[in-house]
C-alpha cells in the first residue's frame, strides 16, 4: 500500500494513526479527509506535513469522497461524531455522520474496488453485568444503548451487508475505550485531568461504578495496522488490552498521581441510559495475527497523559470554558 485516505484523521484517535503510520512506514502517503467538527483540530497534524496532506470536507459529500477514494490504496474510516453526551442532546447529527458517512464511503469503496477498513467501538454490544464473568466477542449481539451506540452499529451492520452482496473488501475492528495524548477534553479523562489543571473537583457520573475496558491509543494504532495489512477480508476482530477499571478507580489514580487529596472530586447526575460495563476478549486478534498490547502499564500511561496535558495548556485552554458550560447546560 503506498497511499492511503483516512477519514477523521484530525480527530483523537485518528491523528495518533496518522503518527503512528508515519512512524512505521515513512513512505506511505497519508491524504486524511476531515470536516473539522469541534472535536477535528489541524494542530493534531502539525510536524506531520511530509507525506500527509489534510482534506477538509465532509465525508457524506459523495462527489469529494470519490474523487479521493479511487487514487487511494485503501480508506481507513475512523470519522465519526463520538461522544455519547453529544449524542443524547443531537442525535441527528450522529445519524448523519455515522450512518449516511459511512455508506457514502463504502459504496465508493465498492465503486473502485477500494481496501476499506472500518473503525468502530465495544458500545456496539451493549452492556454487561458487573458481575458477569464474560466479555465481548465477535460473536456476542449487538445490543446499542445510546444514539451514538446504535449509529456505530448501524454502520458496522452496512459494511457486513457490503461485503456479504457486494463482495466489498472489508475489515472491522471493535475497540474499547482509548486514552492517550490528543483526546478531546470533553471526555473523562481529559476532562477530569483539565479539571484540576484549572483548580476545579473532577465529575464522577452515578456512582462511580461504571467499568471501562482502557486501552493506550497506540495500541489502537498497532492493531488498526495489523488488521488492514494482515487480516482476512469480511472478518471482525475486538481489540482491547485487557485494561477493566471503574471509574472511580480512575479518579482516585488521577488524584493521586496530580498530588490531590483523595476526597477532592464530586458525583454529579448519571448520563441517561449509561452503560454499567465494556469488556474486551482480544483472543481472535492475538492468536490469529499475533497482535499483543506494549502499553500494558496504566499508571505510567496516565502519568505521560497527565504530563501531556500540563505540557500542552495552550492545545485545550481556550476551549474548557465552552466544554463546561455545554455539560452545565445539560444538567438543567
Ligand atoms: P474524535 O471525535 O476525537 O474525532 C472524530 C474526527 O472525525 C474529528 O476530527 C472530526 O472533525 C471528524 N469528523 C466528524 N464528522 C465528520 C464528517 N462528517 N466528515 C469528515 N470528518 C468528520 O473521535 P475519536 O475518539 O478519535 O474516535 C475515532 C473513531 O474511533 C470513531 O469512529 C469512534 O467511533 C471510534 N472509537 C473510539 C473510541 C474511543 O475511545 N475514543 C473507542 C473505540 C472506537
Ligand atoms: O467504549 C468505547 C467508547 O469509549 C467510544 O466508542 C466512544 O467514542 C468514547 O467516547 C468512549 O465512550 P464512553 O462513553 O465510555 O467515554 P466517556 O469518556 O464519555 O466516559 C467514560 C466513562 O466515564 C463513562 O462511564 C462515563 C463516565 N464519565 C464521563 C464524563 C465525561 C464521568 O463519570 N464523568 C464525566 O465527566
Amino acid at each position: 500500500m503506498k497511499r492511503l485516505l483516512v477519514t477523521g484523521g484530525a480527530g483523537f484517535i485518528g491523528s495518533n494513526f496518522v503518527r503512528y503510520v508515519t512512524t512505521i512506514e515513512p513512505d506511505i502517503y497519508i491524504t486524511v479527509l476531515d470536516k473539522l467538527t469541534y472535536a477535528g483540530n489541524r494542530e493534531n497534524l502539525a510536524n506531520l506535513t511530509q507525506n500527509v496532506e489534510l482534506v477538509i470536507g465532509d465525508i457524506c459529500d459523495v462527489s469529494l469522497v470519490e474523487k479521493l477514494v479511487p487514487v487511494n490504496d485503501a480508506v481507513i474510516h475512523f470519522a465519526a461524531e463520538s461522544h455519547n453526551d453529544q449524542s443524547l442532546d443531537n442525535p441527528s447529527l450522529f445519524v448523519q455522520t455515522n450512518i449516511i458517512g459511512t455508506y457514502t464511503l463504502i459504496e465508493a469503496c465498492r465503486k473502485f474496488n477500494t481496501r476499506y477498513h472500518h473503525v468502530s467501538t465495544d458500545e456496539v454490544y451493549g452492556e454487561l453485568a458487573l458481575d458477569d464473568p464474560k466479555k465481548f466477542t465477535p460473536e456476542s449481539p449487538y445490543n446499542p444503548s445510546s444514539p451514538y451506540a446504535a449509529t456505530k452499529a448501524g454502520s458496522d451492520l452496512l459494511v457486513k451487508a457490503w461485503v456479504r452482496s457486494f463482495g466489498l473488501h472489508a475489515t472491522i475492528s471493535n475497540c474499547s475505550n482509548n486514552y492517550g495524548p490528543y483526546q478531546h477534553i470533553e471526555k473523562f479523562i481529559p476532562r477530569q485531568i483539565t479539571n484540576i489543571l484549572c483548580g476545579t473537583k473532577p465529575k464522577l457520573y452515578g456512582n462511580g461504578k461504571n467499568v471501562r475496558d482502557w486501552i493506550h491509543v497506540d495500541d489502537h494504532s498497532s492493531a488498526v495496522w495489523l488488521i488492514l495489512t494482515q487480516g482476512k477480508i469480511g472478518e471482525t476482530y475486538l481489540i482491547g488490552a485487557n485494561g477493566e477499571k471503574d471509574n472511580k478507580a480512575v479518579i482516585d489514580l488521577i488524584l493521586e498521581l496530580m498530588n490531590q487529596p483523595n476526597d477532592a472530586y464530586e458525583y454529579v447526575t448519571d448520563r441517561l441510559g449509561h452503560d454499567l460495563r465494556y469488556a474486551i476478549d482480544a483472543t481472535k486478534l492475538e492468536q490469529e495475527l499475533g497482535w499483543q498490547p506494549k502499553f500494558t502499564d496504566f499508571r505510567k500511561g496516565l502519568f505521560e497523559t497527565i504530563m501531556w496535558y500540563r505540557e500542552n495548556q495552550q492545545w485545550w485552554l481556550r476551549e474548557k470554558e465552552a466544554v463546561e458550560r455545554e455539560y452545565m447546560n445539560r444538567k438543567k
